[in-house]
């Protein structure tokens, strides 16, 4: 392993490039990469770095909009494979359809989608700025897509606008039964439950605090508390046990695990910085017709 990982950060300065990581990442990959965050922070990470190469440790739409951010970089998405089944869900006919159903609505875009989904769309979000977003639009009726706990957990707050919610979803957050949540408060009764805004309804109900996984690190990282249940995917866990030694995390169902976050080891981004692979390619027109829409959502902030 020590090998691998002096020959990747030789060949991240020979060729100037830079590794960003999502949370969900398997340690090893957290643990090489010059920024890990949640979905947001890396939009904004793709944009600011000074850099000619991003390597992408993540799922496709996130190397997708690092792109759209930041077309002048090489990006680099490490295992080709590594798409987010949410963001297959919706296409922009899809969009296209509801529009024609809602003319006056504004569509708020989870950043989650593909870049032909968010070029059809008005503004994006994350699961940390998704009220703030919708806050942010005139309208009062909003469109908002593709995840239907996402949209229903901020439809909550907003009781003054219409939030019409499409059929998407994460596959692996939507696996967590309120059953689970039961037994883990009932083991661990001082625990607080730290919950994803992808669980369900029934699901976020129950938590003590509902955030994007750069929110739920930071709210368990300034608590006074000592004890927190985690509802959202595992690779959080290694962030959180590394930094926080004198408090203890426990996983909220076995079932947290992304199949395609776990696609990038450290083999992968070796390949990847030697062989250049895989480049993200998007035309200039699709391009600028997505940008517009993730630029905005980092104006709102
Ligand atoms: P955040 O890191 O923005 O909370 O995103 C979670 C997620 O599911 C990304 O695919
Ligand atoms: Fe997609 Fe869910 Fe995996 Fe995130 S955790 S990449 S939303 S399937």
């Amino acid at each position: 392993m020590k090998e691998i990982i002096n020959r990747i950060e030789c060949l991240k300065r020979q060729k100037n490039a830079v590794i960003l990581a999502h949370n969900y990442q398997i340690p090893e990959v957290q643990d090489i990469a010059d920024f890990v965050g949640d979905s947001f922070a890396l939009s904004k990470k793709a944009k600011e770095m000074t850099c000619d190469i991003i390597v992408f440790c993540g799922v496709h739409f996130m190397a997708e909009s690092a792109k759209i951010l930041s077309p002048e970089k090489t990006v680099l998405l490490p295992a080709r494979d590594a798409g987010c089944p949410m963001a297959e869900m919706i296409t922009a006919e899809d969009v296209a359809e509801l529009r024609k159903q809602y003319p006056d609505a504004a569509v708020i875009c989870y950043v989650n989608s593909s870049a032909e989904v968010k070029a059809v769309s008005d503004i994006c979000c994350t699961s940390s700025n998704a009220l703030k977003v919708v806050r942010s639009v005139p309208n009062r009726r909003i469109i908002f897509i593709p995840d239907e706990n996402l949209g229903n957990y901020v439809a909550q707050q907003v009781p003054d606008k219409e939030i019409i919610l499409f059929n998407g979803f994460c596959t692996t957050h939507k696996r967590v039964k309120v059953d689970e949540v039961d037994a883990a408060k009932r083991v661990l009764p001082d625990a607080k439950l730290l919950i994803h805004p992808e669980c369900t309804p029934e699901v976020v109900k129950k938590a003590d605090f509902v955030g994007s996984t750069a929110q739920i690190i930071d709210y368990a990282t300034n608590s006074d508390d000592k004890e927190f249940i985690i509802g959202t995917e595992q690779g959080i866990m290694h962030w959180l046990q590394k930094n926080n030694p004198g408090k203890k995390f426990y996983l909220l169902s076995q079932k947290l695990i992304c199949p395609n976050m776990k696609k990038t080891t450290l083999k992968e981004v070796l390949n990847s910085l030697e062989n250049m692979t895989y480049e993200i390619k998007l035309s200039q027109e699709e391009i600028s017709r997505a940008y517009s829409s993730l630029n905005k959502m980092l104006n709102v902030g």
